[in-house]
C-alpha cells in the first residue's frame, strides 16, 4: 500500500516581532489580558514588500533542504492560504516558479486555519492513487493583511509565516504500524460561516476585507470539534488517545489546546506549542509547529503525530501521521 511518509520540514518567520505592548500603545489592551486569554506573547509581520509568496517560498527551501531534495524532483505543490498575493494566479505556482520547478503542478487550498489539514489530506490522496510520488505541502499567511487595527478581539491574536512538509510515497503494508499519513478526518458547516469570516473580496465589495470573528462563539466551537475531529481521525487509524505521542495543534489559543487536550486525555507535555511565541498564523501555524518541534528533536521515528484545526467556515479536521 502506497503510503505519503514525512521526509522533511521547514518554516520561515519574517523578521519584525511585535509584542503584547505594541497593541496597547493604540488600544484598551494590555499584556496582561493576551497573555492570560490567549497564552501569546508576540507574533511576526511581515514587510511591506514582503508578499505570502515569499514567505511560502522560504519555508519550501527550508524542507526542500531538511529532506535532502532538490525542487525538480517534487512531483506537486498543494499550499494552503488564505490571504494570496493576487486573486489568481495561486500562490503555489509563485512557489513552484520561485524553485525553478518547470514540471508537475501547483495549487491552492482554501480552507482558513484548517487549511494544512485539508492540504496534507489532499497530498495523501494524490500519493495513495499514484498521482504524485513527492508532494511539498505548504501552509502560508499574511494575515497582518487582513486586520483590523482598531478591534481589540481580533488584531492581537494574528501574525504572519510560513511552513512546510514535503511528502514522499513509501510501501506500507496497511496497517497502523506504518510509517506515513494513517487517516484524514475533513469537515466543514458553512452554517457558521458568519462567525469568522473576512468581510469583502473581489465578488462582494472589490476590497480585500478585513477579519471578524465572534470570538467566544469560535472559541466553543473549537473546543468541541476539535477533540471530536480527533478522535475520529484516531479510531479511522484503528488507533486512541493512548498511543498519541504528539498533538501539533492549530496554534490559535492555548485555552482551546488545553481543552483538547485534557478532552483527549493527554497531558501537555505530549503537546507542541508555538502559539506564545507566533500568534495565529492561520494555515501556517501547524506545518510552523511542525518544523519548530523537528528542529528540536522532539520527534523520533514511529512516533504517533495528531495534527489538528480549526477555521472560518467553520471547516476543521485532522490527520494521523507515524513520523
Ligand atoms: N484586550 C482587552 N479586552 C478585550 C480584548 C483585548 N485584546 N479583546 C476583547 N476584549 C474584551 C471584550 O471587548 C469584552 O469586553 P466587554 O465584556 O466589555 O464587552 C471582554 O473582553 C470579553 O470578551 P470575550 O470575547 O467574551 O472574551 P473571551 O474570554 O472569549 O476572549 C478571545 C476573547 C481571546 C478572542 C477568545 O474568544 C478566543 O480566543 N476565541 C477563539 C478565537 C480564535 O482562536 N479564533 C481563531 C480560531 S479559528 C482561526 O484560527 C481562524
Amino acid at each position: 500500500m502506497r503510503r505519503a511518509v514525512v521526509r522533511g520540514t521547514g518554516h520561515y518567520l519574517p523578521e519584525r516581532v511585535v509584542d503584547n505592548d505594541f497593541f496597547a500603545q493604540t488600544l484598551d489592551t494590555s499584556d496582561e489580558w493576551i497573555r492570560s486569554r490567549t497564552g501569546i506573547e508576540r507574533r511576526h509581520f511581515a514587510a511591506d514588500d514582503q508578499r505570502t509568496s515569499d514567505l511560502a517560498i522560504a519555508a519550501a527551501r527550508a524542507a526542500l533542504d531538511n529532506a535532502g531534495m532538490q525542487a525538480d524532483q517534487i512531483d506537486a505543490i498543494v499550499l494552503a492560504t488564505s490571504t494570496p498575493d493576487f486573486t489568481f494566479p495561486s500562490v503555489a505556482t509563485m512557489v513552484q516558479a520561485g524553485l525553478g520547478m518547470t514540471r508537475g503542478f501547483a495549487f491552492d487550498v482554501q480552507a482558513v486555519c484548517a487549511g494544512f489539514v485539508f492540504a496534507l489530506a489532499n497530498a495523501d490522496g494524490l500519493i495513495r492513487s499514484g498521482q504524485a510520488d513527492r508532494v511539498l505541502v505548504i501552509g502560508a499567511e499574511t494575515f497582518s493583511r487582513i486586520m483590523d487595527w482598531t478591534d481589540r478581539g481580533t488584531c492581537v491574536l494574528f501574525g504572519d509565516g510560513a511552513g512546510a512538509v514535503v511528502l514522499e510515497v513509501a510501501d506500507g503494508d496497511g496497517s497502523s504500524d506504518d510509517r506515513g499519513i494513517l487517516s484524514t478526518d475533513l469537515n466543514s458547516d458553512g452554517r457558521y460561516k458568519d462567525l469568522l469570516h473576512v468581510d469583502g473580496g473581489v465578488g462582494s465589495t472589490g476590497t480585500a476585507g478585513v477579519l471578524r470573528m465572534q470570538g467566544n462563539l469560535v472559541f466553543r466551537h473549537a473546543v468541541e470539534k476539535l477533540a471530536d475531529t480527533a478522535h475520529r481521525a484516531l479510531d479511522k487509524a484503528g488507533l486512541d488517545s493512548d498511543d498519541v505521542d504528539w498533538l501539533v495543534p492549530h496554534q490559535a489559543n492555548l485555552r482551546i489546546i488545553s481543552a483538547t487536550a485534557q478532552k483527549m486525555q493527554l497531558p501537555m507535555e505530549k503537546v507542541v506549542l508555538t502559539v506564545a511565541d507566533h500568534g495565529n498564523t492561520s494555515a501556517a501555524s501547524i506545518p510552523l509547529a511542525l518544523s519548530v518541534a523537528d528542529r528540536q528533536g522532539k520527534f523520533q521515528e514511529g512516533d504517533v503525530v495528531v495534527a489538528e484545526g480549526i477555521g472560518g467556515g467553520l471547516s476543521w479536521g485532522s490527520v494521523v501521521l507515524r513520523w
